[in-house]
């Protein structure tokens, strides 16, 4: 069935491979990707489907009043997959009012485009907000899970952000019956991931033999999930769904982050032919993160009961390929840490 479909945040890390799977797998559908390119925004995550005859490109920002509802009526879009965030907590600490502009009031002005754009007849529409496990707070090194039962209780600014456009998203359905569906995911990992994240920063400092700062003791745990699975999660979700109702997202896979880098360490020696435990020594315990939460971990057993979602690959299969990808990719990551990518796009694309 032909469909247009709006994808934002789609020249980010998990946007890029939602984007990548809808084009490739929906010849009907037409995918809009809207992008402000901010830093962590880089079209070249893109650059193999760009031509795609169903793909669209769209330089422009969520918070825009003016635009957003304009692009709505243009295109007569069917469904939203709103993916569009700032997204790094150190930075939501630094600077949280871009997390408020963005995440907050950026995901309001679309839900209230979509609702009127599409109020008339919400039949066969669906607003689809992708979330975090963040907004649950922290757990005690207890066994216990986060479920889409358990309360809000976020930290910090970032995660703050987060939950209060999950209240909003479901504001707009409660209130005026917005078809929408909500999804809460773990820490994902894999190509294309922004070097200021723990993984990629890691495997950065570690093949130019630069310190890999662990923040506190290194026992804080998280659920590690590969990103093709979590946008794996997401087209059965957008499709099979039920409006109203949220989806945990995770990969049943906890670890603190010390054990995470001696395992990235180890393999990194392996892959550059460096004497066992060589890289472990660039292990630099730094001043802990505020408000650091302990552990996250996520029971997705609604989401594999009502829908059939697992995930598809082990934890060390999917290091080790996320490491083979870094390191084949080098000109990739020396242009986002450099800083090249955003003025070559800069020229690439005209404000609207
Ligand atoms: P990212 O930072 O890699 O990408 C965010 C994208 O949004 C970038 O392309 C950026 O240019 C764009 N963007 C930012 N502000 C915008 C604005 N005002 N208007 C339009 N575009 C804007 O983020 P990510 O890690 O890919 O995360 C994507 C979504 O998934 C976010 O909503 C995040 O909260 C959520 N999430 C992420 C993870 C994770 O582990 N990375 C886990 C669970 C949920
Ligand atoms: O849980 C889902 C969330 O995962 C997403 O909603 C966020 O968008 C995403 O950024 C991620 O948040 P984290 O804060 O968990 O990811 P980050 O990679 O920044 O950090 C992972 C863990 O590693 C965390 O405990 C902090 C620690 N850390 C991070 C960095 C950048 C370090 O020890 N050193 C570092 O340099």
């Amino acid at each position: 069935m032909k469909k247009n479909i709006l994808i934002t945040g789609g020249a980010g890390f998990i946007g890029s491979h939602v984007v990548r799977l809808f084009v490739t797998k929906y010849p009907d559908y037409h995918i809009f990707n809207l992008d402000a390119l901010t830093y962590a925004g880089n079209p070249e995550n893109l650059k193999d489907i760009e031509n795609a005859p169903n793909y669209t490109f769209v330089k422009g920002d969520i918070t825009d009043e003016k635009f957003v509802p304009v692009l709505f009526k243009t295109h007569n879009f069917d469904g939203v997959i709103h993916l569009a965030a700032e997204s790094h907590v150190d930075r939501s600490i630094t600077d949280p009012f871009a997390f408020i502009r963005t995440n907050v009031f950026g995901t309001c002005n679309l839900l209230n485009a979509a609702k009127n754009a599409w109020k008339e007849n919400y039949e066969g529409k669906r607003f689809y907000h992708i979330s975090t496990d963040e907004v649950y707070g922290a757990l005690e090194f207890d066994g216990s899970f986060f479920t889409e039962e358990t309360s809000y209780d976020p930290h910090s600014p970032y995660s703050a952000s987060k939950a209060s456009s999950d209240h909003f998203v479901r504001a707009w359905h409660d209130t005026y019956g917005l078809p929408v569906v909500v999804s809460n995911c773990s820490n994902n990992y894999g190509a294309n991931h922004f070097p200021e994240k723990l993984i990629p920063l890691a495997i950065h400092n570690i093949k130019n033999n630069k310190p890999i700062p662990v923040y506190g003791k290194g026992e804080n745990v998280r659920d590690w999930l590969w990103v093709n699975d979590h946008a794996r999660a997401i087209d059965l979700i957008f499709h099979k769904g039920i409006n109203g109702e949220t989806y945990n997202i995770g990969g049943h896979n906890e670890w603190t982050n010390i054990d995470l880098i001696k395992k990235l360490c180890e393999i990194m020696d392996r892959k550059l032919g460096r004497e066992p435990g060589t890289s472990a020594q660039l292990i630099n315990f730094v001043k802990d993160r505020a408000g650091h939460d302990l552990r996250y971990a996520i029971d997705a057993s609604k989401l594999q009961r009502e829908l059939g979602w697992e995930p598809s690959l082990q934890f060390e299969e999917g290091l080790d390929k996320t490491v083979d990808w870094y390191l084949s990719n080098q000109e990739w990551l020396d242009n986002v840490t450099s800083g090249n990518y955003q003025k070559y796009y800069a020229s690439q694309y005209e404000e609207r």
